[in-house]
């Protein structure tokens, strides 16, 4: 097991999350060869644990997607003082996964697949619909996928879609106010009818009156209204949070 080498660097999840997204990476049946993350942030907690998990395996190697370019060059230097042991495991990819991840995946090759991916990005419920569709063909059974904040608006959908499906498990793990979502692939493809269901229950959400609403407010009309509101109240409506 490699040390984080630099006073901890900042980084979001609790100590019983990074101690499980570690464990799924150190006792994997098969060792993940290549793992996936959306939304690094400052590198100090999904993103540095991973590495030490892959260091500490021997064998991996993670990519980083991050959206925001301050945050993605903060990120890199973070890094490459906390695990510089780890970073030859380390690829970061700049921009939103939406657009990453498909021409990420057009540069590794038809074979090329994911053993562990780790969502973690914007608060859009979509979004994690959005990466996983993307993922899933890649991910061969026996992977493992795992999501923060699957109890806040960010996991919202994906945590009910995938329970629908019958060729993944899954789990919320109810260890923060977040929640950490852990699932494992168990068979190549979905049953059409756990499909069908799956797709049935992700409509059903996408046109709930609130979600309506959201989806057809202008933005500038959401981004004053939001201004008016005091900070902290503003924080927790865009995360979900009670
Ligand atoms: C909650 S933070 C991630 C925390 C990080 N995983 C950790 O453990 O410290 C979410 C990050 O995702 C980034 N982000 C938001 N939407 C994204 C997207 N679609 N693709 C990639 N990154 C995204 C944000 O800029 C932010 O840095």
């Amino acid at each position: 097991m490699i040390a984080l080498v630099q006073d901890p660097i900042a980084g979001q999840l609790n100590a019983t999350e990074r101690e499980l997204l570690t464990a799924a990476i150190r006792s994997a049946p098969r060792q993940p060869k290549a793992a996936l993350e959306v939304g690094t942030w400052l590198g100090g907690g999904s993103t540095a644990h991973i590495l030490e998990a892959l260091q500490s395996n021997g064998a991996g190697h993670l990519w980083g997607i991050e959206a925001d370019r301050a945050i993605y060059e903060q990120m890199i230097r973070n890094l490459e003082k906390a695990v510089p042991l780890a970073l030859h495991r380390f690829t970061p990819l700049f921009g939103f996964s939406q657009r990453v991840i498909p021409s990420w995946l057009a540069q590794q090759g038809s074979g090329f697949e994911i053993d562990f991916a780790f969502l973690d990005g914007g608060n859009n419920p979509m979004e994690q619909i959005i990466e996983f569709r993307l993922l899933d063909p890649r991910m061969p059974i026996g992977a493992v996928l795992m999501a923060h904040d699957a109890k806040l608006r960010k996991g919202k959908w994906l945590v009910p879609y995938l329970a629908c499906l019958d060729h993944w498990t899954s789990e919320v793990h109810d260890i923060s106010e977040e929640g950490l979502l852990r699932a494992r692939k168990i068979a190549a493809h979905p049953s059409k009818k756990s499909l069908h269901r799956a797709r049935r229950a992700l409509l059903k959400m996408r046109c709930a009156p609130i979600e309506v609403a959201a989806a057809i407010t202008p933005r500038l009309i959401c981004l004053f209204v939001f201004n008016l509101l005091p900070r902290r109240f503003s924080r927790s409506l865009s995360d979900g949070r009670k």
